[in-house]
Parts: C-alpha cells; sequence; structure tokens
C-alpha cells in the first residue's frame, strides 16, 4: 500500500516528504536532515558507547528512511549494526529519490538507503559486511518486536494525529524489547504519553529539542532484563 505525498523543501536546505493520508510532514519543518540528526542520532544511537561491538535498533516508522541512512553514516568506525524497522504505508525509492538525499549523505549511506527501498521485506539485507537491515511492512501494533535492542527510534506520528502507535501495549512491548540501559527516543512531549512513559517503567530524560522544538524524550530503560522476542498480542 502507498500512500499519496509530496516533496517539500525545509529550512536546512534539506527536502522532506507531506504526507496527504495524515496531511503532515515526515520531518520538522525546521530541517529534515537537522531534526533526524539531533534526535535519532546524537541523542539515540550517540548514547551508545562507541565501543559496543554491534548496535542494535529498531525504528517505528522507516518512511523515507533518512535515520537509517544518518545511523549508517555516523556510527563508530568499524562497529556493527543490525537495523530492523517497520513501516505500514512503504514509500517507492522513485519517492525517496525525489528528496535528493544523495546531495546530504555519503554514497555508501546513500546506496543503503536504495538497496533498503528496493529489497525485500522480512529478510535481512546485507547492505554492508557490517550493516545489516530488516524492513518489516506491517502496522506496528500488531508485529513481534526484535529482542535485545540498544535504541528504539520512535518516530510515529504524533499521537495527537495517530494515537495506536503511542498505546501503552504498544510502548510496554518497546520496554520489553530493549536492553537494560537501553534508550527510546522520539520528538513527542506530550504530557499523557510521558505519564504513560514512566507508569511503564521508563526514567524520562526531558532533553533541549532540535530547531522549533523546546523539549524532546529520551527514555531510559532501567531493570532487569528481559529476553526473546516479545509478542504485542501476548500483552493485550
Ligand atoms: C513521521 S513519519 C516518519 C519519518 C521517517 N522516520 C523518516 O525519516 O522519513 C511516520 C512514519 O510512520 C509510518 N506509520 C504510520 N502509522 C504506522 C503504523 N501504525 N505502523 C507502522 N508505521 C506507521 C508512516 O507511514 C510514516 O512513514
Amino acid at each position: 500500500m502507498s500512500i499519496t505525498s509530496h516533496p517539500i523543501l525545509t529550512q536546512d536546505g534539506s527536502k522532506s516528504i507531506k504526507s496527504d493520508r495524515f496531511g503532515l510532514p515526515y520531518h520538522s519543518e525546521f530541517g529534515a536532515i537537522t531534526e533526524s540528526m539531533y534526535i535519532y542520532i546524537d541523542h539515540g544511537l550517540k548514547a551508545v558507547s562507541p565501543k559496543e561491538k554491534t548496535v542494535r535498533i529498531f525504528e517505528m516508522g522507516l518512511g523515507t528512511g533518512l535515520n537509517l541512512a544518518l545511523s549508517i553514516q555516523h556510527r563508530a568506525e568499524h562497529q556493527h549494526l543490525h537495523y530492523e524497522c517497520v513501516e505500514a504505508y512503504p514509500l517507492s525509492w522513485p519517492q525517496v529519490q525525489a528528496l535528493d538525499y544523495d546531495q546530504h549523505l555519503s554514497a555508501s549511506a546513500y546506496q543503503a538507503l536504495k538497496a533498503v527501498h528496493e529489497g525485500p521485506s522480512e529478510t535481512p539485507i546485507h547492505v554492508t559486511e557490517e550493516v545489516s537491515v530488516i524492513k518489516h511492512l506491517t502496522q506496528i501494533e500488531t508485529m513481534k518486536l526484535p529482542s535485545d535492542l540498544d535504541v528504539i527510534y520512535f518516530d510515529a506520528f504524533g499521537p495527537n494525529s495517530q494515537a495506536e502507535p503511542w498505546s501503552k501495549p504498544v510502548l510496554k512491548a518497546c520496554f520489553e524489547a530493549l536492553k537494560p540501559g537501553g534508550i527510546w527516543v522520539t520528538f513527542s512531549v506530550q504530557g499523557a504519553l510521558k505519564r504513560r512513559l514512566r507508569g511503564i517503567g521508563f526514567e524520562l530524560r526531558i532533553q533541549p529539542g532540535p530547531p522549533g522544538k523546546r523539549e524532546m524524550i529520551q527514555a531510559v530503560k532501567q531493570g532487569n532484563k528481559v529476553s526473546g522476542d516479545v509478542s504485542l498480542e501476548a500483552q493485550k
């Protein structure tokens, strides 16, 4: 299923897409790359020690794949990356190509972006020797999340626009899918969301936001390790 959408130019000179289905841009109009770098790379990927041999990331809402490409480009040298993501309304490669991210990304990150958009779902895509990606083309509400994650990038449309991805069962599954010390990051600081995250057991670190946003959430899992895959169905 593909959603109707059209490119927009954001204030840092990088492009994004506006979804006609949701009536919303995929990134901040103050700067798509600036926002992705600040929230997901600086407060997600970079919160993991560069000494970790492998980083395991899950992204809610692959969209254009900008967070994926920036993660490949900015991981520590020789660090392995296992990236899984979910997308309910996948974009086609020509839609992503029209955003000219080749002008902002390294050649290898851009090649990886193309390989993931054109590649199969539900099966590992080895984009380099050190990076593997699995994309799940479904709704997060119905999937089994991967386990032992270091970081979750939670990049759904905002909770006032779509409630389901931000529901307690989904957030609880995120909590259980993280390693102890694992980090869940997002752009939203909605009050009800903060209360829900604290109720599940996350420790919230409210950070200054990227341009155009006062704050953002970096939520840390404290507690005992939970191993094995986590089924959302089992938690309803
Ligand atoms: C804010 S955009 C994400 C932007 C994306 N991370 C990027 O860098 O382009 C939200 C994304 O979540 C996807 N989405 C919306 N509802 C979803 C759901 N229930 N399950 C999985 N993906 C969903 C949308 O299609 C869209 O691609």
